[in-house]
């Protein structure tokens, strides 16, 4: 795992960003995994900001999704197809039909997952973009007894519930469920870039990064059995954690 602290995050998001459009350019067919949450709004950014400069074309480039809350539609405006549609997909020449994101209100759990993994097993992944929740969460991999390998569907925690719920109107308007890649497939991507900043990510990036575990308690601990991961942290978070 390598470690790379930049001087804030809108530097760390440059060079994801950066990194992302190199691999893009340089592939015939990229196959790009996408991540949402407020951590990786720039990084998007950053990507916008690179092909109005005609730097980089999403033309060939298909895109799947970490994970969807279950029981919202695609056009609510705290989807996460809504989220990529608004930060990313509708600023770009990206062909919406090689964008992959689950649909929450699919009435047919068994098909949506189905439909899910199927595009997992059919698209390797050249790279995957990750943020991670204050408790270790990648994607919806909630600290458990067990992870999964595959796209599942998972009861997301309380504590993920109270930090998501700044997005909603309410705490009770947080989907209590969500569809969600699992470690194996997000585990099979060629590379991966984890982007954190801010105090409340310090206590699983610290034992990410100090730790030898690999436990289903801090589930991003899993990465580090994973040939080319990332880290990209910003001054302060490396402060706070005693990193230099
Ligand atoms: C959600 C997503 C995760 C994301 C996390 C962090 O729970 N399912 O993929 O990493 O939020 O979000 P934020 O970047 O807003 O802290």
């Amino acid at each position: 795992m390598k470690i790379i602290v930049s001087k804030n995050h809108d530097e760390s998001s440059l060079k994801v960003a950066l990194i992302m459009s190199e691999i893009i350019n340089s592939s015939k067919n990229p196959v790009i995994g996408l991540a949402t949450g407020g951590t990786v709004v720039n990084v998007y950014q950053e990507l916008v900001n690179l092909y109005n400069e005609r730097k980089l074309s999403f033309k060939n480039t298909k895109t799947i999704n970490l994970d969807e809350y279950i029981g919202i539609a695609p056009t609510h405006e705290q989807s996460y197809r809504y989220f990529m549609n608004s930060n990313l997909f509708d600023k770009i020449d990206i062909d919406i039909n090689n964008t992959f994101v689950p649909i929450g209100n699919n009435s047919d759990t068994d098909k949506a997952l189905a439909d899910f993994q199927y595009q997992l097993d059919n698209n390797d992944r050249d790279f995957q973009l990750l943020g991670i929740g204050p408790n270790g969460h990648i994607a919806f991999n909630e600290p458990d007894k067990y992870l999964h390998a595959n796209a599942h569907m998972i009861s997301i925690a309380a504590t993920t519930i109270e930090a998501n719920a700044r997005f909603f109107a309410s705490k009770d308007e947080v989907p209590k469920k969500a569809f969600t890649q699992g470690m194996g497939d997000i585990l099979k991507a060629k590379s991966i870039a984890l982007l954190a900043t801010g105090e409340n990510k310090a206590n699983v990036i610290k034992s990410l990064i100090f730790g030898d575990d690999v436990s289903t308690d801090n589930p991003s601990t899993f990465l580090k059995m994973h040939a080319d991961t990332t880290i990209f942290i910003d001054e302060n978070l490396a402060n706070i954690i005693g990193y230099k």
